[in-house]
């Protein structure tokens, strides 16, 4: 028989990914029931819920027509699990109390069914001692309460509190009524047809996040530097320069201004983003001051910490079994630079590719650099060709706030993630 949920939508900013998660659940031939509370009218409507249940959208208790065909008791006993989904501090701290003063928490006092509450809301809200004690306890009552993500929260700041990825909610709701959980039911276009043929759910919208930062340019470095030893020799470093790429692309299709300064890599221009090669730290320095002012600089690019002191004019002869002695000086802190430049761009973001401590490191380089974010990769794997030249990332994005790690996804997705904090503070 076909499962039902019957999902609870409370008053928080995270209201609207509900929208997403009913359609996800309905692509797993799920049944959603849905009912919301006053507060969660004030940030998505009950039309656009009902149009994506496909069903009534219930609120009010006393609506007299609702009690006589189907009231609040029987709303729970038909769903296999009750879903909470943004659960608020308020609605989680009635629950604790027992309060049932609307047709939410009615429901959820008089239930016989489990129930599963996914958190969303404000840093501090969620560490208030409150919410806290009020969480632990309806743990021990048996609601199912999920810890929510840590990171880059809508109101500006940053940790635990984000709401839970609704494919990632999904897979727990599918694990709670025993169905089998399908990712790629997680993507793309909604199942979900009107009569006349017509997609309901996400008719005529364009792809999320597009133009969101449009009259923004971004400045972005990538890949790595090639320091001459002579016309046939360099140093180099195993940069594939696919991360930055991936950035580039990402905010061309968020509608930003991107110039993307390229160390010597073969990979093609992500289209709409002006591509400025160069070889060495000394060119990438000046392509950077030339590009700026930016409202944002992304430096993704490995720039060798070192280049030979003496650029020979003719290729270096072996001379016999001796080792050429090469000096080495140090190159120019690109990053540190732009930090102190009087066109320091709003918001400036290093990457720190280490081999261990990589949080500690990347946290020293964070205020010795003078930037706003430090991205930290691992790149120990393997020599580092785990990371540098394939196609997946480990991340750690480190904030003055917090820090959110972006565990092994492909460079893509870590863009999109990147892209998004990024367009959240721009
Ligand atoms: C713009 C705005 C965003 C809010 N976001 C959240 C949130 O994410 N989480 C939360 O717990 N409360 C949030 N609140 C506060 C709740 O809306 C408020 O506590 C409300 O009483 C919740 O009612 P409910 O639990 O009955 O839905 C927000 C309030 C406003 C004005």
């Amino acid at each position: 028989m076909k499962k039902q949920i019957l999902l609870i939508v409370s008053g928080g900013i995270a209201a609207y990914k509900s929208l997403e998660l009913v359609r996800i659940l309905r692509r797993h031939n799920i049944a959603v029931r849905a009912v919301m509370t006053k507060s969660a009218t004030e940030f998505i409507t009950p039309l656009s819920l009902g149009v994506m249940t496909e069903d009534q959208v219930y609120g009010d208790m006393f609506d007299l027509k609702d009690e006589r065909e189907i009231g609040h008791i029987q709303l729970s006993r038909q769903a296999d699990l009750i879903v909470i989904c943004p659960a608020t501090a308020n609605l989680m701290a009635k629950m604790n109390a027992g309060i049932a003063d609307d047709l939410a928490t009615t429901i959820l006092l008089a239930t016989n069914k489990p129930v599963l509450a996914v958190p969303a809301m404000n840093v501090r809200m969620w560490n208030h001692a409150a919410t806290q004690r009020n969480i632990n306890q309806l743990r021990k009552d048996g609601i199912m309460v999920m810890t929510p993500d840590s990171g880059a929260m809508a109101c500006g700041e940053f940790g635990p509190g984000r709401l839970i990825e609704p494919p990632e909610i999904t897979r727990e709701i599918c694990a709670q009524i025993g169905v089998t959980f399908d990712t790629s039911l997680c993507h793309g276009q909604s199942p979900t047809t009107q009569s006349n043929g017509q997609d309901i759910s996400e008719n005529n919208q364009s792809p999320a996040g597009e133009n969101i930062l449009a009259g923004k340019h971004i400045l972005i470095t990538a890949g790595p530097t090639h320091e001459a030893i002579d016309p046939v020799r360099y140093i180099a470093n195993r940069s594939s320069g696919k991360q930055g790429f991936a950035i580039a692309d990402t905010a061309a299709k968020m509608g930003a201004k991107v110039s993307l300064i390229a160390g010597p890599v073969s990979l093609a221009t992500p289209a709409g983003v002006t591509r400025i090669d160069v070889q060495s730290a000394m060119d990438m320095q000046s392509a950077v001051d030339d590009a700026l002012p930016a409202d944002c600089a992304i430096m993704v690019a490995a720039v060798a910490d070192w280049r030979a002191a003496h650029n020979a004019e003719q290729k270096i002869k072996k001379d016999g079994d001796a080792l050429a002695p090469l000096q080495l000086i140090a190159n120019p802190d690109i990053l540190a630079a732009l930090a102190k430049h009087e066109k320091r761009p709003k918001l400036l973001v290093g990457f720190a590719a280490e081999t261990e401590n990589i949080l500690d490191h990347a946290r020293a380089k964070l205020s010795r650099k003078g930037c706003d974010w430090i991205i930290a990769n691992d790149v120990s794997t393997s020599n580092g060709q785990g990371v540098m030249g394939g196609d997946h990332n480990d991340v750690h994005i480190i904030t003055a706030n917090g820090e959110e790690n972006i565990k092994h996804a492909t460079k893509e997705s870590v863009a999109q993630t990147i892209m998004e904090r990024i367009a959240n503070v721009l």
